[in-house]
């Protein structure tokens, strides 16, 4: 079943049954201030940091689910409705809900009224818009009474939902005209305040909760909408809201726009105050200025069309399959972008007080958004490798707004410094920018220990070869990649974080995983050293990376498929020889990334018994059998029940693993096969299984020993959206920045004709057009640039600023 549709000529989902199986939700912002709004207008927004700069409240596991989130109510004589359904949840005559890049829009109409809604954060704006726009379309003349609502946050959210004692007395607020100010601590340590104004003139307004509900009420009954009038409220603690009323009177057929903002403003230590006790309003008031018309807001929203119109423009791609187009065009690339602003830190699985920015999360996430804009994902580079330590070891994660690692989370997941690498190396490639590697950046955010970036590589890269164990295979450290394999934890506690508790302080347990990954960029540390002149660095990389790859062939081979790991006992995990847990999807796919014992066939098995083991119905697990009980010494992964997340899981982010692995040894139909099993646009007629949206990857669907296998959870904040990317793009369709230009090395199912790729790289636009006459899987035959042949796949770095044209034949 279907809840709406694809509008990909105007990139939007459009969602035609506010009933959706979970609320669907956008993303506003694309800089500093970010909003979250579901398909029934629920959600927050925050400065920044989710944690402790939120504007205004969001109760997470609510019942009703998704209760809370900008709302506008219509009364219309007796009903009472509201554009996106909720909080009223009258039925409507017709609901809309268009979620598009950066933007969402609600249309909905009751009773000859129609009310339409347009939410967007103007780029380097600190405010929100939301344009609402009320049209008579009965007959006769109407009077209606408009009140808006937003619930303000005291700031810090954690903070917020816990400390009832003090919070219930600090709550501030000043109403001027036609905006309501939210001051709560202004008059101390916050140099920040927030407002909700519009642009017209009101007829009354709330700001106190209570008033404005009534104790006993939720949001979709309010008393002051009941009664048809405003209270004129001021809230002296307890619970500050901001709520106008305006009443509405149209002719038949007439329309009358309305523009809501909420803002954020910022005001130095000397200039809080206009007089005692009374805030200084001139920036918000400047703020409120520059987009008080129609016309204002309509020259805003059509830069940011524009700004994605730009930014997706850098890789388009045309085949037969319009699934395909609109996830690389559209939907893929616009979930990257989120993730590479939210990290984990704000969804609706995510409650932004929990995690901040991780280390190998925001590095994975930079591969999905590096070609869209460079400048951001340098500075995010820089940020990442400032809090890592001298030995290459670093803070697993660390806040927006101060950029220090904290260890909130832990440390010491011996696979996150090597990510370092992976990032480096993409951004270099995509930009040729070596000067990256010069430029001093700080350990541990102390800039008297900062050395050329460079430096942090080499660290990361020597980080794995001084914590290597018994079989000289990486130590584990707290976890790898799968932060739930937890070897050295041995927690009986209830009460203990798995992310931070190490019972073993002697851990010798080694990991296949980070074998396999540092392997990989092992490679490419060393091509890296290579390209600026370190040669003998290169050499004595190699003698490391060469001595790994022979210790996975002699001590990480289980006959059919790599192990996963061996636990702190010297056992082995991930082997035919467990009961459970037989074979892991990490260690095929990291171990087939790096071609390790390819020559011996090695790969080619370890990927037929992913097949064989791993592969379901709605994509690959990540373990098979999965653990039916609590086993000690692996700890978190076996908490779960059988099928769902890290415990037999289909973990979206590691399947692209398997597919790059596939295209290694050039099975293109199994590659895609792997890739349309997950990728959300193939799954919008099973939504009612799948359950969250159809147009962005999840971080999990249930496996096949789950109770509902197919079910998905954890939309939006995931490697999964990146690493799709990269995987489709770059080893699929197999367009690939490298240093010297673009490689082409599809490997795509043997039955495509072809497919056209618009790719803008180093300043110039390549038109590439694939055709594959033979009907081969890899291979490339021919290469033509610009009317010319040549006889390399890798098309040089051609003259900037012009269009060209690559004509590539496959075959065999
Ligand atoms: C989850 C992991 C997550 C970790 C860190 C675990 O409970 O299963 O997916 O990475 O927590 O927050
Ligand atoms: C989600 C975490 O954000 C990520 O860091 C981790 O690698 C995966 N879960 C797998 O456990």
């Amino acid at each position: 079943m279907k809840y709406g549709h694809f509008d990909d000529a105007k990139r939007e989902y459009v969602i035609t049954n506010p009933k959706t199986p979970y609320p669907w939700i956008n993303y506003l912002g694309n800089e500093d201030f970010f909003s979250l709004t579901s398909n029934t207008g629920g959600g927050y927004t925050f400065y920044k940091d989710a944690k402790f700069r939120r504007l205004t409240r969001y109760r997470y596991n609510n019942v009703p689910t998704d209760d809370g989130g900008k709302y506008f109510y219509i009364k219309d004589e007796d009903t009472v409705w509201s554009p996106g359904w909720k909080p009223v949840k009258t039925e409507l005559d017709s609901y809309e809900c268009r979620h598009g890049m950066s933007y969402t829009k609600f249309k909905g109409s009751k009773n000859g009224v129609q009310a339409k809604v347009l939410q967007f954060i103007p780029l380097g704006f600190w405010g929100e818009i939301q344009k609402v726009s009320i049209k008579n379309t009965s007959s006769k003349i109407k009077k209606l009474k408009l009140f808006s609502f937003v619930e303000w946050c005291l700031w810090n959210a954690e903070d917020d939902m816990t400390n009832f004692q003090r919070n219930f007395s600090t709550g501030e607020v000043e109403v001027e005209d036609s905006v309501i100010y939210h001051k709560t601590e202004f008059k101390e340590r916050r140099n920040h305040y927030a407002f909700f104004a519009v642009n017209s003139s009101i007829n009354g307004f709330d700001t106190d909760r209570e008033s404005f509900l009534g104790l006993y009420n939720g949001f979709d009954t309010p008393d002051v909408v009941a009664d048809g009038k405003p209270k004129n409220t001021i809230a002296h603690g307890w619970s500050p809201v901001a709520s106008h009323y305006i009443e509405v009177e149209l002719h038949p057929g007439q329309e009358k726009d309305y523009i809501f903002m909420l803002g954020y403003v910022e005001v130095d230590e000397n200039n809080k105050w206009e007089s005692k006790s009374i805030i200084n309003k001139k920036p918000a008031k400047e703020m409120i200025e520059k987009f008080n018309t129609v016309e204002k807001v309509a020259i805003a929203f059509n830069e940011l069309r524009v700004y994605w119109d730009h930014l997706l423009g850098k890789i388009n791609i045309t085949s037969s399959d319009e699934k395909l187009d609109r996830m690389v065009n559209i939907w893929n690339q616009y979930q990257c972008m989120v993730t590479f602003n939210m990290s984990r830190s704000a969804s609706f699985f995510e409650s932004g007080i929990g995690r901040g920015m991780g280390f190998r999360d925001s590095n994975q996430d930079l591969i999905g958004f590096v070609h869209q804009i460079p400048e951001r994902a340098r500075e995010r580079i820089v940020d990442i490798a400032s809090t890592q330590f001298e030995d290459g070891s670093c803070y697993h994660q660390y806040q927006p707004l101060t950029k220090k690692g904290n260890a909130i989370l832990g440390g010491n997941f011996n696979d996150d410094p090597l990510w370092l690498i992976l990032s480096t190396t993409e951004y270099i490639k995509e930009t040729g920018d070596f000067s990256l590697l010069d430029e001093l950046v700080p350990f541990d955010n102390d800039t008297s220990r900062a050395k050329p970036h460079f430096d942090h590589l080499k660290a990361s890269f020597y980080h794995v070869v001084n914590n290597l164990g018994p079989h000289q295979l990486p130590l584990i450290g707290r976890a790898d990649w799968n932060d739930c394999l937890n070897l050295n934890c041995f927690s009986k506690d209830p009460n203990e974080s798995f992310q931070t508790t190490g019972n073993k302080k002697d851990g010798q347990a080694e990991s296949l995983m980070i074998a396999g990954l540092f392997v990989v960029y092992g490679k490419e540390y060393i091509d890296l050293c290579k390209q600026i002149g370190k040669n003998s660095e290169a050499v004595e990389a190699q003698n490391h990376v060469n001595n790994m790859i022979e210790a996975v062939k002699k001590f990480g081979w289980d006959g059919d498929w790599f192990l996963r790991a061996y636990d702190y006992f010297g056992k082995k995990v991930g082997s035919n020889e467990n009961e459970e847990g037989k074979i892991f999807i990490e260690s095929q796919g990291w171990c087939g990334m790096a071609e390790i014992g390819i020559e011996e066939g090695f790969v080619e098995k370890s990927l037929n018994a992913v097949d064989k083991h791993l592969n379901c119905d709605y994509g690959i697990v990540l373990n098979s059998p999965a653990f039916s009980k609590y086993y000690i010494e692996y700890g978190e992964i076996s908490t779960y029940p059988a099928g769902y997340k890290e415990n037999g899981g289909i973990f979206c982010h590691n399947n692209p693993w398997i597919m790059i692995a596939e295209t290694k040894i050039g099975r293109g139909d199994k590659a895609f096969e792997y890739y349309s099993k997950i990728a959300p646009s193939y799954l919008e007629d099973i939504s009612e299984l799948h359950k969250v949206e159809p147009y962005v990857y999840c971080q999990m669907i249930a496996g096949k020993e789950a109770f509902k296998p197919g079910e998905a959870k954890n939309s939006w904040l995931s490697g999964t959206a990146s690493w799709n990317f990269y995987a489709i793009t770059q080893y699929i369709l197999g367009i690939k920045p490298s240093y010297k230009g673009l490689e082409i090395n599809p490997c795509i199912p043997s039955n495509w004709k072809g497919f056209k790729m618009v790719r803008k790289f180093r300043g110039a636009t390549y038109n590439i057009e694939i055709l594959n006459p033979e009907n081969v899987s890899k291979g490339v035959k021919n290469v033509w640039v610009n009317g010319l042949k040549t006889n390399s796949n890798i098309v040089p770095i051609l003259e900037k600023n012009i269009e060209h044209f690559i004509k590539v034949e496959l075959g065999k």
